[in-house]
């Protein structure tokens, strides 16, 4: 047998015969994270607030749920539900939380949490991965710029509070939480930390960090912000997730991104994709210099096997191509083959 192929086949039979349980299976990153996991061979238990809501048919489609996925109804808030999908488990990934600037879904993100620790702990699973993100990183206006972001650094709580930058501070409490509680209970937690996840949708409704592309592409704003975006894969995201849960020596956070844009570079990708939409051209704050990406480092996940991560661009160019087909933007008129794109 060819050596990748013998690999595949050894990862095959670890994940045979392991169940794992995915929080909010039916979100965009959690799809994909579904997605891989059947893939590989395990057996999954993924939560959703409705199993019979179509928002989740997508699940029920994916190659080997009929044989390996079940859907588990559960909220957040409600631990015993939580826990009777969790019981049993070898390992968790914890992706669900409200993706939101809502303060008032923001308990639901660290009750969710806490939940999710104690269920680990009383089910005394191998592993859990917690999806956090970036915002639990880099939010702190005191960090010295020339500095490079790594997994040492963590957001300030009263920068997140005074700029009412809500997810960022829920996701930032619930990422601490999550910490303390893992130590205090034995629970072997390690942490991913994405930048914004674009990418094609598995899922039919459109979700948070996709209307960040979208909403330059449908007329609804005229200008582009001074600001800069970290960007990184779905795909890449999803294979970080199994990856830190398979590779025992895996521990704390994971940042993952594959480049930073300022708004003025990512609009002009935009344009010249999809020359059809109405792409904005200036920018709302002509006054002040432009802003600068911070410096960051994926060392420690590429150290852990993280080869490369698929190219800002093609992330932007398969995000529009699949909400064309997926009906959330309307399709070139007049009808013309579609220019596609190369990625060598
Ligand atoms: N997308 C990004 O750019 C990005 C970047 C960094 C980190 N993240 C993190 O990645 C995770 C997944 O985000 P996503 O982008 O895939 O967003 P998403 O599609 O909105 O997924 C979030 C999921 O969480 C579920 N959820 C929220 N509140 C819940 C509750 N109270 N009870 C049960 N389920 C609940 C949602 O279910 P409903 O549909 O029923 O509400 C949904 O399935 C989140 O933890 C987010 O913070 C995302």
């Amino acid at each position: 047998m060819p050596l990748a192929a013998a690999a595949a086949a050894a990862t095959a039979a670890v994940a045979s015969g392991q169940t794992v349980c995915v929080t909010g299976a039916g979100g965009f990153i959690a799809s994909w994270l579904v997605k891989l996991l059947l893939q590989k061979g395990y057996s999954v238990r993924g939560t959703v607030r409705n199993p019979d809501d179509s928002k989740n048919a997508h699940l029920k489609e994916l190659d080997g749920a009929k044989e390996r996925l079940t859907l588990y109804a559960a909220d957040l808030l409600h631990f015993e539900n939580l826990k009777a999908a969790i019981m049993g488990c070898d390992g968790i990934f914890h992706t669900a939380s409200p993706v939101t600037d809502d303060l008032e879904k923001m308990d639901e993100a660290i009750i969710g949490t806490k939940n999710v620790i104690t269920a680990a702990a009383e089910a005394k699973v191998r592993r859990v991965v917690f999806t956090s993100s970036i915002g639990t990183v880099h939010m702190n206006p005191n960090q010295n710029p020339d500095i490079v972001v790594d997994e040492s650094c963590w957001s300030d709580l009263d920068f997140c509070k005074n700029t009412k930058n809500w997810y960022c501070h829920a996701k930032t409490i619930a990422e601490q939480t999550a910490w303390a509680m893992a130590e205090e209970k034995g629970v072997d937690l390690v942490v991913v930390n994405p930048m914004l996840v674009l990418g094609p949708l598995l899922q039919q409704t459109i979700n948070a960090s996709v209307v960040h592309i979208m909403k330059y592409l449908t007329g609804s704003v005229k200008t582009y912000v001074n600001a800069v975006q970290g960007y990184v894969h779905v795909k890449d995201v999803a294979k970080v997730h199994v990856l830190v849960y398979e590779t025992p020596s895996a521990f704390g956070r994971y940042i993952c991104a594959e480049t930073m844009l300022h708004r003025a570079e990512l609009v002009e990708i935009l344009a010249d994709l999809f020359p059809e939409y109405p792409v904005p051209t200036k920018c709302c704050d002509e006054k002040n210099p432009k802003k600068k990406a911070y410096k960051f480092s994926v060392k420690k996940v590429k150290d852990l096997g993280m080869a490369e991560f698929i190219p800002v661009k093609q992330c932007i160019y398969e995000t529009v191509k699949s909400l064309q087909e997926k009906g959330h933007l309307p399709l070139p008129l007049p009808t013309r083959p579609h220019q596609s794109m190369s990625f060598c």
